[in-house]
């Protein structure tokens, strides 16, 4: 590989047309979310690492918004699910007259790294050669995974489904990860001997290996750490894998300089960023696209997603930030705050029960306790502006679209339906009646109660 730039030597071939039977969903297996985006984003991001020269996904007939997540790799369709053989070789015109190496790996092992696709590919490189190296790891349950019987060494001598192994094979501790680095100009004449005559009448890609060696070339296993290699089938795989990422999300989050207060509590994001010196209190929700600037505090109960808080800030305990949120340095947003595509700049400060929605909040404007920017007409949706400075009285409904200017106060409780000018004081409410001794007549008429008419 040139330094930084493709690997012209390798192509990737992401195996994901299976239906996924066994997490008994509507949706294709891989694209069940673990980390915030689909497996098959985590599978292929981790693949594109390496530089890849050429990358084929193989997805099922129908399956556009596995395409769509895949983008912008390249798909191709595997019309019947025949087996991961047959998968593999729909993959062969686009990568056949490349020669050099190929990757295959499969869509539901979403925690893979690129470090250890890199030690497979290497073993495929090193001076010996082997034409099929399959990255092995060591479950704690070796259940339905494929056995790597291993002769010498590093040596593979096949790997046997777990459907057609014996009771001998069945206690081999050392599985295939279905991750394989194939010298290209074997693979694809490889993939035309392999049969289905097996138990579950598949075409196999994991025959390989002992197709190889049958054909005088030499296999070879590297072994992985299980947290990354075990694979997702069922949900209680996928809830496995979320942990598996979560934890090293959370570690790479306080190797950075974030403290988490609870680490176990808070859920994060693959793409999370937080910053120097930021604290999180427990039972936080990072969704995807968050990042936190450095000394800001995100407090308990807090769910943040799409949205930037600049460093400094505060958030929550129980605020929800939603897409298109920026929280200014230095700037507060209170408990029981939703925030939704607004900005809210520095130092100002949205403190209790607010809804604040395709918004401006000025610098160092205050906004008080039970404000909402009415966005949504029925029809539409319309923008408040609210200038630096500013001040909104608690409980104001400001009825966008509306301006209210730099420096500006309004009056608790009002509902501002037009623009208010820079520095001036609006109120806006019914008109008060006040009718001396009344309570005391209504009392009167209704025979008592409490008080004292
Ligand atoms: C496969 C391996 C097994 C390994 C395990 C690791 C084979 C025969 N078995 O078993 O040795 O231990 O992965 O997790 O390879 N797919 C297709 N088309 C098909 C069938 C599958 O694209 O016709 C895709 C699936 O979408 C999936 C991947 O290939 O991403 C693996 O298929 P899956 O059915 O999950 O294989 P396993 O039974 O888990
Ligand atoms: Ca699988």
């Amino acid at each position: 590989m040139d330094d930084g730039g493709r690997d012209e030597g390798l192509g990737v071939v992401v195996l994901a047309a299976g239906r996924g039977e066994r997490m008994r969903s509507a949706r294709p297996k891989v694209m069940h979310e673990v980390a915030g985006r689909p497996m098959i984003a985590h599978v292929t991001a981790a693949a594109r690492a390496l530089a890849p020269a050429r990358a084929t996904v193989v997805v099922g007939p129908g399956m556009d918004e596995v395409a769509a997540a895949a983008a912008p790799w390249p798909c191709v369709a595997q019309t019947e699910r025949l087996g991961t053989a047959d998968a593999a070789a729909r993959a062969r015109a686009r990568h056949e007259d490349a020669g050099g190496d190929v990757l295959v790996l499969c869509g539901d092992t979403p925690a893979i790294t690129p470090e250890t696709l890199r030690r497979a590919l290497a073993r495929r490189r090193a001076a010996d050669a082997p034409a099929v190296v399959a990255l092995g790891f060591r479950p704690e349950d070796s259940g339905g995974y494929g056995r790597l019987r291993m002769g010498a060494g590093d040596e593979l001598e096949e790997i046997v489904e777990a459907a057609d192994a014996d009771a001998d094979t069945l206690e081999i501790g050392l599985c295939n990860s279905g991750v394989m680095a194939v010298e290209g100009a074997a693979l694809w004449t490889l993939l035309e001997r392999v049969g289905s005559d097996n138990a579950r009448g598949e075409y196999y890609l994991t025959d390989l290996a002992a197709l190889a060696r049958a054909a005088g070339r030499r296999c070879a296993a590297v072994e992985g750490p299980a947290e990354e290699l075990a694979g997702v089938n069922t949900r209680a795989e996928l809830a496995r894998a979320e942990a598996a990422l979560q934890r090293r999300l959370r570690a790479r989050a306080m190797a950075g300089g974030a403290t988490l207060i609870d680490p176990g509590s808070v859920r994060l994001s693959y793409d999370t960023e937080l910053g120097r010196d930021v604290t999180v209190e427990p039972c936080v929700f990072f969704g995807p696209g968050v990042s936190v600037g450095d000394g800001a505090a995100i407090r308990a109960f807090s769910h943040l997603e799409g949205a930037r808080v600049a460093a400094g800030a505060t958030v929550g305990p129980f605020a929800r930030l939603r897409p298109d949120s920026e929280i200014g340095a230095g700037a507060r947003v209170g408990n029981f705050v939703e925030v939704k595509a607004a900005i809210v700049e520095a130092g100002a400060r949205v403190g209790h029960l607010s809804y604040i929605g395709d918004a401006r909040v000025g610098e160092g404007a205050n906004i008080g306790a039970g404000t909402i920017t009415c966005n949504y007409d029925g029809f539409a949706k319309h923008r408040t502006e609210i200038g630096a400075g500013a001040f909104i009285g608690s409980n104001t409904a400001l009825v966008a679209p509306v301006s209210i200017g730099a420096g500006a106060m309004i009056g608790a409780g009002s509902a501002i339906a037009a623009d208010v000018a820079p520095d001036a004081l609006a109120v806006e409410r019914a008109a008060r009646k006040a009718v001396a001794g009344g309570a005391a007549r209504f009392r009167r008429r209704r025979g008592g109660g409490r008080g004292s008419g």
